[in-house]
């Protein structure tokens, strides 16, 4: 089958179009004829040779897809060849074919296109089980959301706003993701680059207004992220996109302020942890997205072979939602 691999001849690693052997759906999976993936950092950090996948997955790049299920293995009842799925792989995405579990597999919304139903799984899953499994966001509370432009910010804002009915703020890197994240819904975007966001938010919502903050940028926000957090507040981290040491910390404020601190991934969480996200997120969420009050972000679309360039848009921090490739 056609396939992304990676070519490690040259100075740095790069994306090329390539063959690779085809996919075996297993008993309980699907053999999907990929018609969109999207591209994740975990793809930057493993073509980098920085992060291997799991022990069983495909040793191919990408972790969602959406397509058309071509065959089923002999166990699978929920879905007949020529059904439009898409979901969460724990890599293989980057190719004309992959398989997935039939239970981490959703129908495509009849008003999605492939290209819209790609952008959806890593970015809204990673979200909703930051705000609700892990931060355990409730309706009313004020949610901080760093790297608010990015294909997980984007996805967390509306979660946090249509779903959840909670008031959010946002850090982004310009005006223009900064506009993206108010039309979205944020109630505030405080440009980082320009502005202290613990004084802006602080000075809009008072010193410590904060309820949960969803941070994937890490060490240089430690100090202002427990400064903001009210009490019983919640921090989850989810990368270090900024770095992961902090020189000092004082603990006083986790006693004081009764304060949670989470870290979390999902690409090596067992099967069974993600088909039940899979399952809560389509429960509480599938009429939103198919109704479009919940819309994918999608900051542009590259045929497969131009995956390379794709990479670099997100490498640079250029990309607002999220960078979609087709044409397997
Ligand atoms: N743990 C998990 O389960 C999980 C799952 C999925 C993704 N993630 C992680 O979550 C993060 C977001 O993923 P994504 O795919 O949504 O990312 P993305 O679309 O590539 O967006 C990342 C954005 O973060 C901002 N950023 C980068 N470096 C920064 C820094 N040092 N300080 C402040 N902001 C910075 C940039 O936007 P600005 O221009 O606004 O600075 C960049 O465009 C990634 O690190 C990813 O690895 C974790």
């Amino acid at each position: 089958m056609k396939a992304l691999l990676v070519d490690t001849a040259g100075e740095r690693p790069v994306m090329v179009p390539g063959e690779h052997p085809d996919p075996v759906a297993g008993e309980k999976e699907l053999l999907v004829a990929v018609k969109a993936t999207a591209v994740n950092r975990a793809d930057l950090a493993q073509k980098a040779g920085k992060y291997p996948p799991p022990e069983g997955a495909s040793p191919l790049l990408g972790l969602e897809m959406s397509g058309v299920v071509e065959q089923t293995g002999r166990e699978v009842t929920r879905y007949r060849p020529g059904d439009r799925v898409f979901g969460l792989l724990p890599g293989g995405g980057y190719a004309s074919h992959c398989v997935i579990h039939e239970e981490l597999a959703m129908p495509v919304p009849e008003a999605f296109s492939f290209e819209q139903a790609a952008a959806v799984p890593e970015a809204f899953l990673t979200a909703w089980q930051a705000l609700t499994w892990l931060g355990e966001a409730r309706e009313g509370e004020r949610v901080l959301i760093h790297a608010g432009a990015s294909g997980v910010g984007t996805a967390a804002i509306q979660l946090a706003k249509q779903r959840l009915g909670c008031a959010v703020a946002v850090t982004v890197g310009s005006v223009e993701k900064a506009d993206l994240c108010r039309k979205l819904g944020a109630d505030l975007a405080v440009i980082y680059k320009q502005e202290d966001f613990r004084e802006v938010i602080a000075g809009t919502w008072g010193p410590a207004g904060i309820d949960l903050i969803i941070d994937p940028v890490g060490a240089p926000y430690w100090e202002r992220n427990i400064d903001l957090l009210g009490m019983d507040g919640r921090l989850v981290y989810l990368a270090f996109m900024g770095g992961s040491g902090v020189d000092e910390v004082r603990l006083g404020s986790l006693l004081r302020k009764r304060l949670t601190v989470r870290g979390s991934t999902l690409r090596n969480r067992p099967l069974v942890y993600k088909i039940d996200l899979t399952k809560d997120f389509q429960a509480k969420n599938m009429d939103l997205l198919a109704n479009g009050q919940l819309q994918p972000v999608i900051d542009s679309v590259f045929d497969w072979t131009e995956a390379e360039k794709a990479h670099q848009r997100m490498e640079q921090n250029l990309n607002a939602g999220k960078l979609v490739l087709t044409g397997f």
